[in-house]
């Protein structure tokens, strides 16, 4: 898995126009699948939501858009340099104005335990350097029958493979050192992307990790997929 501070400064270095490179690299899909994720929350009704590995801000300003201002919303992540993009962001609209956008590594979040009903987080398990202990991390801070949404790349339908990985390997990396003049950024993603567990692989991690229930989705020929997983209700 990759380290911590490598991923941090990799990420410092493309934050400027990692909002360009995602959506022109999902070719806009990364709208829909935020726009599913953010329907999932909303179905369990939490009294909060915290967005682990913010990043630029993006889950956060539509979980926000979807679920109201009723509902406290905050995004962490790990790199200085993101969140100054989700707070220029931030700006953009009145309702976005009591987002919270604050440090916080996955691997020590800054919250109590049984603290927070719902965690979502969008591409950033990947870059877990030790995706266990990330994984129990934010179940020591779910409330009894709190769920974690997790939207993460994985292992395409077999039929579409071919295509995939040819884009993936031979296309992508080199759009993405146009958009954001770093092309070893892109190969670091190609590489995560094709190593990470399929959904059942990634279900039964998180089983280990000690969530009691896991769902998941697979979305455009399962490229990505939603794990929705919750923690145990006392008997
Ligand atoms: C691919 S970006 C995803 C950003 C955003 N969630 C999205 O969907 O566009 C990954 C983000 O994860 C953050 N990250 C990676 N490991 C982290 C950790 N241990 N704690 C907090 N943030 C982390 C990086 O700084 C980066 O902003």
């Amino acid at each position: 898995m990759p380290e911590g501070k490598a991923v941090n400064k990799m990420f410092a270095g493309i934050a400027g126009r990692y909002d360009l490179a995602n959506h022109l690299l999902s070719g806009g899909v990364d709208f829909y699948w935020r726009r599913v994720l953010t329907q999932m929350v909303k179905a369990c009704r939490p009294r909060e939501v915290v967005d682990l590995a913010t990043g630029s801000g993006d889950v956060a300003f539509k979980l926000r858009d979807r679920i109201g201002t009723e509902v406290p919303v905050t995004g962490l992540d790990f790199c200085e340099p993101m969140l100054v993009e989700a707070r220029a962001k931030r700006s953009a609209k009145k309702s976005y104005s009591d987002i919270a956008f604050e440090f916080g590594d996955c691997m020590d979040l800054p919250l109590e335990d049984n603290s927070v009903d719902a965690f979502t987080i969008s591409f950033g398990v990947r870059n877990f350097e030790n995706r266990q202990h990330g994984l129990r991390e934010i179940l020591r801070v779910l409330r009894p029958g709190g769920r974690l949404f997790v939207l993460e790349f994985s292992q395409p339908d077999k039929w579409f493979c071919p295509i995939y990985y040819f884009y993936l390997k031979l296309i992508l990396p080199w759009v993405a050192a146009l958009a954001t003049g770093d092309k070893s950024a892109y190969d670091y993603l190609a590489g995560t992307i094709e190593d990470f567990p399929s959904k059942e692989a990634l279900t039964e991690q998180l089983t280990q990790a000690g969530y009691e229930t896991v769902e998941a989705t697979g979305l455009t020929f399962s490229i990505v997929a939603i794990h929705e997983a919750q923690k145990a209700q006392p008997k």
